[in-house]
């Protein structure tokens, strides 16, 4: 399989902030700024597979600052890494002041998708040609990040599995909460 740039499916989606996205406080909602991280990470994403991709897992939105209506957002994405099947896409979310020119960095957030045949059956994806060393500095990111997040979710599995509540319970009288024991 020929390896593909990065250039290749780096896609930017830009859309303007209207009154129907706000939530009660006039801010944009979360929901709304994730559905299009999920387009602009599913155009990206299948440029670069030549196939039907679809969304595994979302890591890294902290947002950071809250977005208002009138701004223009754009979400920056790339593919990061490739494995056999799947890819990592990272987004970057800046927002803008249409009036007076201020951009803020909203959150950058990293979508992993996978790719599918017509049958639904998962399919391989090219090779990422990394064309620069900000692309070979994301493609390391992305891979610590993989480690990292696998040895964080076996851990916490374990954790989980192991949890006795008479053991724990105690750390609840740190937190802000009311439990009355029925026995
Ligand atoms: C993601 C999915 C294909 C994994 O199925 P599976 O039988 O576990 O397949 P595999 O273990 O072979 O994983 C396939 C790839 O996904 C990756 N993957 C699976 N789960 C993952 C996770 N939680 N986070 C990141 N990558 C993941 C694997 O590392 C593998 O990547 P690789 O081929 O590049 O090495 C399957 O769970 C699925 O289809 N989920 C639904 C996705 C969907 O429909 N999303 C739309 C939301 S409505």
């Amino acid at each position: 399989m020929q390896a593909k740039p990065v250039s290749f499916s780096r896609t930017t989606i830009t859309e303007l902030m209207i009154p129907a996205y706000a939530n009660f406080g006039g801010k944009i909602h979360g929901g709304i700024l994730l559905s299009l991280m999920d387009k602009v990470a599913y155009a990206c994403a299948a440029k670069h597979a030549g196939a039907y991709v679809v969304t595994v897992s979302v890591d890294g939105v902290n947002f950071r600052e809250p977005v208002s209506v009138g701004e223009l957002v754009s979400m920056h994405a790339s593919v990061n890494y490739v494995g056999r099947t799947s890819l990592v896409v990272g987004i970057r979310v800046e927002s803008e002041n249409v009036i007076s020119g201020e951009n803020k960095h909203t959150n950058t957030s990293y979508f992993t998708m996978v790719a599918k045949d017509m049958e639904g059956k998962l399919c391989e994806v090219p090779p990422l040609e990394l064309e620069n060393e900000e692309d070979v500095r994301r493609c390391l990111e992305a891979i610590k990040r993989k480690r990292l997040k696998a040895a964080f979710s076996d851990e916490f599995d374990n954790e989980k599995n192991r949890l006795d509540l008479a053991e724990n319970v105690h750390l609840l009288k740190n937190e802000r909460v009311v439990f009355e024991s029925k026995k």
